[in-house]
């Protein structure tokens, strides 16, 4: 068995704009001298598909980063720093358990289904508003997406978006490692919590009936019964906005990239939502948005490598779906696709997204609608790529399109 530290290991210099810009070749390359393991700038990189999996299960072995993340970007005692150590993604045992708990009702397959209307409802108010305009830059207008969403499902007044929105946007840089853009993370902090205790009290004075909950009201209502403290609740509300924010208009984006270079593709999702969905989840396979980032608490034995406590590992789940010993074929953008392993975008154990079945549902849902009204879209410019570390994905995607009338929905 040899040490971690011990391994001779490829370099992963996943901080440069270059990788950011087109990785595939670098963990290629990586691929080549190990098969599973390499090096980056703050600790470990496990790349391959399998090693991924079976590692994220080890959650008794595991925390997220936080504490680690918070250090290298100078942020103790701030109340970005504090938020980052106490969120969901940032607890563990039975304080994590308790609040898988208490949020789980909320968030089932059977809940997401229950929001599409309103859902649907949204993204077609959105796209009456963008879709005249003919061209637009796809990743400003997959930007107002989500945060729609989760202002209706939460009931709080779309003139809250402006305000919020580019606190969110400096959020998703969280994980970027970029010490410079601290005092940016410290004041959309400050925003997203005075917006959210703002909501909470303006809940707390005028609760919905029975029968009438929407998602904030099962959220407050876990202040009734103790499930979570005030403070929790402020910071789940956050964390739902944050989480949910960057993913998801990355995501589309990205689909979206892959959609313009096939248009038969594209044209079925006009026609079919359940092919939209396998066009997402191919999508999620294809290019994702999301690294995880992991310090060791107990020495881990995986392959023959003692993995030792302290170590901070980062998985590339927004790139596993590209590995070629795992996946037939993976550079080809299949939705048809027959594939036993499925995408782990949404990660492992027990930190596996909360929001993935709203996510589907949003992203599906919007795909749907918009190629029904933006008909043969066609790029108009470049774009650029987002850190690799942390929520990746385009920077920008200027398009042109025809625009038309939503069809007629059969059935
Ligand atoms: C395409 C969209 C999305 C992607 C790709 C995504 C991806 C992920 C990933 C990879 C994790 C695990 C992170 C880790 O283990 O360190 C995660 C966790 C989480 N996500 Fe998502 N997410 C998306 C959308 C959403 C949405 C819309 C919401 C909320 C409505 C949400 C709420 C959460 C929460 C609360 C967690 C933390 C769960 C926990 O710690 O137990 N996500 N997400």
């Amino acid at each position: 068995m040899q040490r971690l530290d011990e391994l001779k290991l490829p370099h992963l210099a996943m901080e440069d704009q270059g990788f950011a810009e087109d990785p595939l070749p670098h963990f290629a390359a990586a691929r080549a001298q190990h098969p599973w393991l390499a090096t980056c700038a703050f600790g470990h990189v496990v790349h391959q598909y399998d090693a991924i999996k079976d590692l994220l299960y080890l959650d008794h072995s595991l925390i997220g980063a936080y504490t680690d993340v918070v250090d290298i970007m100078g942020a103790r005692d701030t109340s970005w720093g504090r938020f980052q150590q106490e969120s969901m993604l940032g607890s563990t045992g039975e304080t994590h358990a308790r609040m898988r708990r208490v949020l789980a009702p909320a968030f089932t397959p059977q809940q997401a289904k229950k929001h599409r209307p309103l859902m649907r409802e949204v993204i077609a108010k959105q796209l009456d508003e963008w879709v005249p305009k003919g061209a637009f830059d796809f990743e400003e207008f997959a930007s107002y997406f989500p945060i729609s969403v989760m202002c209706s499902l939460i009931g709080a007044s779309p003139t809250v978006i402006p305000a919020i929105k580019s606190s969110l946007e400096a959020f998703g840089m969280s994980m970027s490692m970029d010490r410079e853009i601290l005092p940016q993370l410290v004041k959309a902090m400050d925003v997203l919590d005075a917006f959210v205790q703002d909501l909470v009290a303006q809940r707390l004075k005028a609760r919905k009936p029975a029968g009438e909950e929407d998602l904030l009201e099962i959220l407050v209502s876990t202040l009734d019964d103790g499930g979570l403290s005030e403070r929790e609740l402020y910071d789940v509300l956050i964390f739902l906005f944050v989480a949910g924010y960057d993913t998801s208009k990355n995501a589309l984006t990205l689909a979206m990239d892959s959609l313009i270079r096939q248009p038969a593709l594209y044209q079925r999702c006009a026609t079919s939502l359940d092919y939209c969905r396998k066009v997402i989840e191919e999508s999620f396979r294809f290019l994702t948005t999301s690294t995880i980032a992991r310090t060791v608490t107990k020495d881990i034995v995986y392959r023959d490598v003692l993995i030792p406590e302290g170590s901070l590992l980062f998985f590339t789940v927004n790139v596993a779906g590209r590995d070629p010993t795992a996946i037939a074929d993976p550079d080809s953008f299949d939705p048809d696709r027959e594939q036993a392993k499925k995408h782990i975008a949404f990660g492992q154990g027990v930190h596996i997204c909360l929001g993935q079945f709203i996510a589907r549902a949003q992203i599906e849902e919007g795909l749907h609608q918009i190629a029904q009204r933006m008909r043969n879209p066609r790029r108009t410019g470049p774009s650029s790529w987002r850190p690799f570390f942390g929520v990746s994905g385009l920077r920008g995607l200027p398009i042109a399109f025809d625009p038309a009338a939503a069809l007629e929905e059969v059935g």
